[in-house]
């Protein structure tokens, strides 16, 4: 049986509580015989810069880049706000995914059936719902420089962030977004401010130069990225695949998500290019919210994402497509059947624990693969 290196980063708030529901999975999967997991455990984040004083040490970045994957569950919190910069602990999250070149963040955003009333819109306008945001993720504002609070000298300060993209940064991410769109709808919106900013416009120019070259079978609209917001409250059903920048993607992913009940339902997948020798991609799998400080600690954390972002792992890297739809199928068949953690829950509902919701989908899953 094919054996997979997996570093798991519990990191903070709720991390460690959602982390231990995806490791429930992973140990059912391994004695079920789907395949054998090598794990390790690494710090991130808080816990990281508490143990050692860095976000990340050199020993669990070369973990993570020797590992076949990297599930990571949240980092920050406010017990970390005074730290240096440098050392904060999103700083630990930034630097594994620009080391491991994890250019391709995938963002799904579905509404499974059962979770239409959870929705903050009607329920007609998210039945249905199965958009993909394609998130630019080593690039945009959030990496270039000049990065910096300068002193004016005046009791004036100054502070700058830089927002750049090249012409290979654009390209690249628009070919995975198009890729994408022929297995599922065939339709791209690809999305900036090519109003107000030269690297939207070049954004726009490189995105419609690929498609001309080689992507002309699939349907490409662009939309500013103010108005795709708009759009995504308005009537979400119209997106297929959404591509855009760090900022933007990171911004549209958050609202995406509470068309499907909840940031907690919301997983994802981080992606590198393709060795060219062995074809393998880098990844890091991560559910799109934080470390939740408000509710750390009182077993209320939702562990969808958390179990949906170990599910992009099973079908993005290790190619276990059909463990992948069987626990897709029964985190569906638990929602179905009325289990909701308390950010989903409807007014009548009986919330369950983080540990019951996973206890719940490792025994739906028991009844296909056990
Ligand atoms: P957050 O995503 O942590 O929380 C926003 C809201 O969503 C909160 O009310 C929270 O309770 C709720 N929520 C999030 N995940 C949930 C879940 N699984 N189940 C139920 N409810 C959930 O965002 P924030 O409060 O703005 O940020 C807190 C910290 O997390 C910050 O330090 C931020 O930098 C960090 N952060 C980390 C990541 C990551 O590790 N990938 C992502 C986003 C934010
Ligand atoms: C996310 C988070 C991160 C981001 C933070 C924690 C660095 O918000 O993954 O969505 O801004 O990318
Ligand atoms: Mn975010």
């Amino acid at each position: 049986m094919a054996a997979y290196k997996l570093l798991l980063l519990p990191g903070d708030g709720i991390g460690p509580e959602i982390m231990a529901e995806a490791e429930k999975l992973i140990a059912f999967l391994s004695a079920a015989g789907v395949a054998s997991f090598e794990t390790e455990k690494g710090l991130v984040g808080g816990s990281a810069y508490d143990a050692h004083g860095q976000a990340i040490s050199e020993s669990d970045m070369a973990l993570a880049q020797s590992a076949d994957a990297v599930l990571l569950a949240a980092v920050g919190g406010p017990k970390w706000d005074g730290v240096p910069y440098d050392v904060r602990p999103e700083a630990g999250l930034l630097r594994l995914r620009k080391d491991l070149g994890l250019f391709a963040n995938l963002r799904p955003a579905i509404c499974y059936p059962a979770l239409v009333d959870a929705s903050s819109l009607k329920p007609e306008l998210v039945d249905g719902l199965d958009i993909m945001i394609v998130r630019e993720l080593t690039g945009g504002v959030y990496f270039g420089e000049p990065k910096e609070i300068t002193d004016l000298g005046n009791g004036q300060k100054r502070g700058v962030d830089t927002q750049v993209y090249e012409t290979y940064e654009i390209e690249r991410i628009a070919r995975i977004a198009f890729e994408l769109a022929r297995k599922r709808s065939n339709k791209v919106t690809s999305s900036e401010k090519a109003n107000v900013m030269k690297s939207g416009l070049l954004w726009r120019e490189v995105v419609t130069a690929l498609h001309a070259r080689e992507y002309a079978d699939v349907q490409l609209e662009h939309m500013l990225a103010d108005a795709l917001g708009m759009q995504l409250v308005r009537r979400p059903k119209q997106f297929d695949v959404i591509v855009t920048d760090n900022l933007f993607g990171d911004l549209l992913s958050d609202v995406a998500s509470m068309l499907t009940g909840s940031l907690g339902m919301l997983p994802s997948a981080s992606l590198g290019g393709e060795d060219a020798a062995t074809g393998k991609r880098k990844a890091l799998y991560e559910p799109c919210h934080g470390s939740a400080p408000d509710i750390a600690g009182k077993a209320l954390a939702n562990p969808i994402a958390m179990i949906g972002s170990l599910v992009m792992a099973l079908r993005y890297s290790f190619g276990l497509i059909p463990a992948a739809d069987a626990i897709d199928k029964a985190i569906a068949d638990v929602l179905a059947a009325g289990l909701r953690t308390a950010d989903i829950a409807g007014p009548t509902d009986k919330p369950v624990s983080t540990s019951q919701m996973g206890d719940a989908i490792v025994a739906e899953l028991k009844k296909t693969l056990g």
